[in-house]
């Protein structure tokens, strides 16, 4: 199937509003909907999944230290649209076919409400899992001003709910941000990107199972990693977006399954880095490539002012699948994200971006309590297929990683791997300290580290506030947080989410 690029115009994410807006909380309900979307206009419309029958979901926007209280409603129809391997850890047959629940990624959350993989919930809240506390979530927002996102994080079949649509953006805002002078309004614009596939009848198409499987292979089963034949912007395949000749704010999302992107505009122009998962960056850094691991933020301002009118710009992709060993994109199809067409200004352009943006506060290296290793480890399960794992351990084997509340712990994060994992943590936003490459042959041998060179400083775009890291084969990758302010039970993951439901996903507590 071939689809022309650049076709339909972006769509702009709708800003969700209140139920009710009490004194001491909002209060929002959130319906998880199955409906027809139209990707392309060329292309038939498909059954998806959508909160509030959206794709993406609206964006929720919120104020810091404004108490939300959101009612996630499961009123999705028994049956799954995509093949469900019940083979794997969770999603036995035992299990309702068609369960969900809502995490909000990069939240610093009490746990009751954090959308732990085991608090899922079927239509109606019909059935529960075991971790399942109750049917109005609480946030509290007391974080900095962020880029989040909310998506499923059901136990076993995350993959296949979120690629299904099961995804939104959630912005908190505050006055500080607010007062710096960013482009705003119009002139600030998420953009969520995945990667979809089709079958000629428009209906998505997810793999049942690996191309020539093994005979000894479950039907349907699990895949290493999906990738999609099409890039898709808020919804729409390679669209295009008009754009003023000035300033815009991008807010980007990666919430591909398994691609990344290694984005550059071909009009050579850099992107200004703003932002990271986390909240603003303490000062903008200029950078002519991007490159977004699933989950990852990056917050961006693209300045079109000295492109002239009737130009048009592609933001490109030259990310391999797998990351960074696999097939390259093709020039002419997945390595094209989006496009934009300049045209003139409306009025001046009064926006600004200041030298200084907020103040990121560094940990200090001597104020860690604790300093564990986290392997990424992979293996072969009792069919020969691959599966990814966490310290060797399984998702159901006992918890290790206990910090007590308060504690700054420093986390080493192993890959003796050839691939790139973005690696999630729940509740906190940490900090990189460092990437430091080791020789992975004799750690293989003898599980001893030996460092082969000296530590990398995280990336100018990645020295804010973080809650996913790209883990590097044959690097240690450092960060440090502050386990706080709640204690309970979360999860970290890597968020390929194939991997994630297979097995590389642990408990914290
Ligand atoms: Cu974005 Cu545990 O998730
Ligand atoms: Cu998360
Ligand atoms: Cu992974």
């Amino acid at each position: 199937m071939t689809l022309e690029p650049f076709v339909d115009p972006l769509p702009l994410t709708r800003t969700l509003q209140p139920k009710e807006r009490f004194k001491c909380f909002t209060y929002y309900e959130v319906t998880m909907k199955e409906f027809l979307h139209n990707f392309h206009s060329n292309l038939p419309n498909t059954r998806v999944w959508g909160y509030e029958g959206e794709i993406p979901g609206p964006t929720i926007e919120v104020t810091q230290g404004e108490c939300v209280h959101i009612k996630w409603i499961n009123d999705l129809p028994d049956r799954h649209l995509l093949p469900i391997d019940h083979t794997i850890h969770g999603s036995g047959e035992d299990m309702p076919n068609v369960r969900t629940v809502v995490h909000l990624h990069g939240a610093e959350v009490e746990p009751e409400s954090g959308g732990h993989p085991e608090a899922w919930f079927s239509r109606d809240f019909a059935q529960c899992g075991p971790r399942f506390a109750h049917t109005v979530y609480k946030y509290s927002n007391n974080q900095k001003p962020a880029t989040l996102w909310y998506h499923d994080h059901a136990l076993g079949i995350t993959r296949l709910n979120v690629y299904a649509g099961l995804a939104g953006m959630y912005i908190i805002r505050n006055e500080q941000e607010d007062s710096l002078g960013l482009p705003s309004g119009k002139y600030e614009i998420p953009l969520i990107i995945q990667d979809k596939s089709f079958n000629e009848d428009g209906s998505l198409f997810y793999p049942r199972t690996v191309d020539n499987p093994p005979s000894e292979f479950p039907n349907p089963s699990i895949i290493p990693g999906f990738v999609g034949d099409f890039i898709v912007v808020n919804g729409k395949i390679w669209p295009y977006l008009e754009v003023e000749q000035r300033k815009y704010r991008f807010r980007i999302l990666n919430a591909s399954n398994q691609r990344f992107y290694r984005m550059r505009l071909d009009s050579g122009q850099p992107f200004v880095q703003i932002g990271s998962d986390g909240g603003l960056l303490q000062r903008p850094v200029t950078v002519d490539e991007i490159t977004i691991a699933p989950a990852e933020r990056v917050d961006v301002i693209i300045d079109f002012s000295e492109q002239p009118v009737g130009s048009n710009i592609i933001l490109t992709n030259t990310a391999r699948t797998p990351f960074d060993f696999g097939a390259p994109p093709d020039p002419n199809t997945t390595g094209l994200i989006m496009q934009f067409r300049v045209i003139s200004r409306e009025g001046t352009d009064e926006s600004q971006v200041p030298k200084f943006l907020t103040t990121v506060k560094r940990f200090n290296e001597s104020e860690s309590k604790r300093t564990r290793d986290i392997t990424l480890d992979v293996t072969q399960d009792r069919y020969g297929r691959l599966m990814f794992m966490l310290n060797d351990h399984m998702y159901i084997d006992k918890i290790t990683e206990n910090p007590m509340l308060g504690d700054i712990e420093i986390w080493r994060i192993i890959n003796s791997g050839i691939a790139v994992h973005p690696i999630h943590i729940h509740l906190v936003q940490f900090q990189i300290l460092d990437r430091i490459p080791f020789d992975v042959e004799a750690y293989n041998l003898k599980g001893q580290i030996r460092f082969t060179g000296d530590p990398e400083p995280p990336l100018p775009g990645e020295q804010g506030w973080k809650d996913t890291v790209q883990a590097f084969p044959g690097f240690v990758t450092r960060v440090i947080m502050r386990f706080a302010p709640y204690i309970g039970r979360y999860v970290y993951h890597c968020h390929i989410l194939e991997h994630e439901d297979y097995d590389m996903s642990a408990n914290l507590r």
